[in-house]
């Protein structure tokens, strides 16, 4: 089987383990779970990072550090994996649902004009003309490693309505943003170390934040919110959100190859782009501007008409010949637990999932099974003999 994204293990990851065990520090606060956040730092948008269990906490943890209230509400594209909507149900504020663009990310025109048209502003902060909630944040999400670009206009958008802006960063980890800028317009950027992503932990996350205070906040709240661990007062509600520091060797280990990983991907995009391009009615989804995608997975966005296979057919055909595709997701707005909530004028995400199909892109995808998968949709699956 050619996997969709497979982990790949440089050898080190056993040594960093191994000191873990040798040192008895498997859990959290150990050492290589700060020096795996430090080590970061070259990465992540903000200056304090903090280890935790998987980017769904950290996205639920920066929502929380917001203190919202019951029902408030946060802006996200309908585009994304459940986990985005999730942390803001858990905080028990409500989502609102906006289109994609044709790089899969945030439609920003859409923002604008809902903003115009739907909100209003009072006390500093900005309201939904139709719930009368406030809205607190926006959450935008580099989807397959295409940055969402927050432009001046954008942040001082932001800005002047009082919103916060969450980067869903799980997927993005190594793109690079020409504009320098872009970190400090951040407020909370959230990473993945799942199995499938660019680098992994086995299980983790970080949530990468702007200061101290904000960093005591949220590894307070990540550890149970312990105000005296001596004694075990609590004085909120916490989590048992910390990263381990099992996960974090693995991570580290990782880490170290990054930079192979970031070259192997391009080069892995580029393969693809080069022939797939050429194919009438098939393209590899391209990266806006200003991003230098880590391409951790490419993208065939179809045009079933003029290639005379549909997204379903084309999935089907790969499997038969032992090649793991995967569908975009289901637009959010359209699923059974989020559907009730409003969603605004929703109409690309449907054509995109309709359309998008991620193909194998693995640090471990060798030259003879890209030529396969190359092959397959040039000769639009009719086997040789
Ligand atoms: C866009 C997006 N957000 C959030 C997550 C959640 O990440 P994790 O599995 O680390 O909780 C993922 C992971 O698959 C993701 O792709």
């Amino acid at each position: 089987m050619i996997k969709l994204s497979e982990p790949f293990f440089f050898g080190n990851e056993l040594s960093f383990l191994k000191k873990s065990l040798e040192d008895k520090w498997i859990s959290s606060n150990g050492n290589i779970v700060k020096s795996f956040e430090k080590k970061l730092q070259r990465y992540t948008t903000g200056d304090y990072n903090l280890g935790v269990i998987n980017c769904t906490a950290a996205l639920q943890l920066a929502v929380r550090l917001l203190n919202p209230k019951k029902d408030e509400e946060i802006l996200v594209p309908s585009i994304t994996f459940a986990a985005t909507i999730n942390s803001i149900l858990y905080n028990n504020c409500k989502p609102v649902f906006f289109d994609c663009d044709n790089f899969l990310l945030l439609d920003k025109k859409k923002i604008y004009s809902f903003f115009e048209k739907n909100t209003y502003f009072k006390n500093g902060y900005s309201y939904n003309k139709k719930t009368k909630k406030k809205i607190l944040a926006i959450i935008v999400v580099n989807t397959f490693g295409n940055l969402f670009d927050i432009d001046k206009n954008f942040s001082a958008f932001c800005k002047k309505k009082n919103i916060k802006i969450i980067e869903d960063a799980a997927e993005s980890l190594g793109s690079i943003n020409y504009d320098k800028q872009r970190r400090n317009k951040i407020d909370f950027s959230c990473y993945s170390f799942n199995g499938n992503k660019l680098i992994t932990s086995g299980g983790g996350g970080i949530l990468s934040l702007k200061n101290k205070k904000q960093h005591i906040k949220a590894s307070y709240l990540a550890s149970q919110a312990k105000n005296d661990a001596i004694n075990f007062i609590h004085n909120d509600v916490g989590y048992n959100f910390m990263l381990s520091n099992l996960h974090a060797s693995i991570g580290l280990a990782q880490l170290l190859n990054i930079k192979k990983v970031l070259k192997k991907k391009k080069n892995i995009n580029f393969a693809y782009k080069k022939r797939i391009n050429k194919i009438n009615g098939l393209k590899i989804l391209d990266s806006p501007e200003k991003c230098s995608s880590n391409y951790w997975l490419n993208i065939l966005v179809i045009d079933s008409k003029k290639y005379g296979l549909s997204k379903k057919e084309i999935i089907k055909k790969f499997l038969n010949q032992g090649i793991e595709t995967r569908s975009l997701w289901y637009p959010n707005h359209l699923q059974k637990p989020f559907n009730k909530f409003q969603s605004y004028q929703i109409k690309n995400s449907k054509t995109m999932f309709e359309c998008c199909i991620c193909l194998p892109s693995s640090y471990g995808l060798n030259n003879n099974q890209q030529l396969k998968i190359v092959n397959l949709l040039e000769n639009r699956f009719k086997i040789k003999k």
